[in-house]
């Protein structure tokens, strides 16, 4: 299996980029960093034209915060119109499966930006009409990160406790390991059955089983 990832440097990412070299899975990095230990990287930050080569299935990773990226618009460049500048790239090259991570609550209508925007890249990436479109929606990713997120350390402290609330319907809303969610990103890499399939917590701990 052949696929191309972007936002390899990232919590996913990095996972992803692990798993693949565990399993043999050739990967090509797509972003503005070197990755070693992949089969090829190709450099860009998302705002010329990208020329993908053919594979298989396109995996999409990429995200910042709104405190790294200091605005809306600036925001909206990355999680919304960089993942659609991927997507449409991996299409136009005949990739007919792609899957990309939202967050749980993505809704186009949502009050809150982060989760609206999440909402729009879902329904964008719908309308570029890949065979198979793979949503995965997790909650609070849980993982060791590089920079301070002091939010996210916080909620990831106190997840032990908020686990125990989060049962039911509401599971959705618990932490998930960055690892959890990269072994079910690469489990769903060989899915076949057409169409858009969303993943929240518990289908991505069933299919992180099956990698
Ligand atoms: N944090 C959470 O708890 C949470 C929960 C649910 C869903 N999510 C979503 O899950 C996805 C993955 O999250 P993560 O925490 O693994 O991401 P992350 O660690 O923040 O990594 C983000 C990736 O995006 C790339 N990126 C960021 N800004 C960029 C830019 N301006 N141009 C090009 N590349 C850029 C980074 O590349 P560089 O190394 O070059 O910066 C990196 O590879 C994101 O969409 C996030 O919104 C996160």
């Amino acid at each position: 299996m052949n696929a191309l990832l972007a936002g390899a440097t990232g919590l996913v990412g990095q996972e992803l980029v692990q798993l693949a070299a565990d399993a043999g899975y050739p990967l090509t990095t797509v972003g503005r960093r070197d990755v070693e230990g992949v089969a090829a990287t190709i450099r860009t930050d998302f705002s010329s034209a990208l020329a993908l080569p053919p594979a298989r299935v396109a995996l999409c990773a990429l995200g910042t915060t709104m405190a790294a990226a200091g605005s809306r618009a600036d925001f909206y460049a990355v999680d919304h119109d960089a993942v659609l500048y991927f997507a449409r790239s991996a299409h136009a090259v005949g990739i007919q499966h792609f899957v990309a991570i939202t967050a749980v609550g993505a809704h186009v209508r949502s009050p809150v930006f982060y989760s609206k925007v999440k909402g729009e890249i879902e329904r964008d990436l719908a309308a570029l009409g890949f065979a198979r479109l793979d949503i995965v929606r997790p909650g609070l990713l849980l993982g060791r990160r590089r920079e301070r997120r002091p939010g996210e350390a916080l909620l990831q402290r106190l997840d032990p406790m908020l686990r125990r609330l989060t049962i039911g319907p509401l599971d959705r809303y618990s932490g998930i390991s960055a690892v959890t969610v990269a072994s079910a990103m690469l489990a769903l890499c060989n899915q076949s059955s057409e169409g858009t399939h969303i993943h929240h917590n518990a289908d991505l701990r069933r299919l992180a089983h099956t990698c």
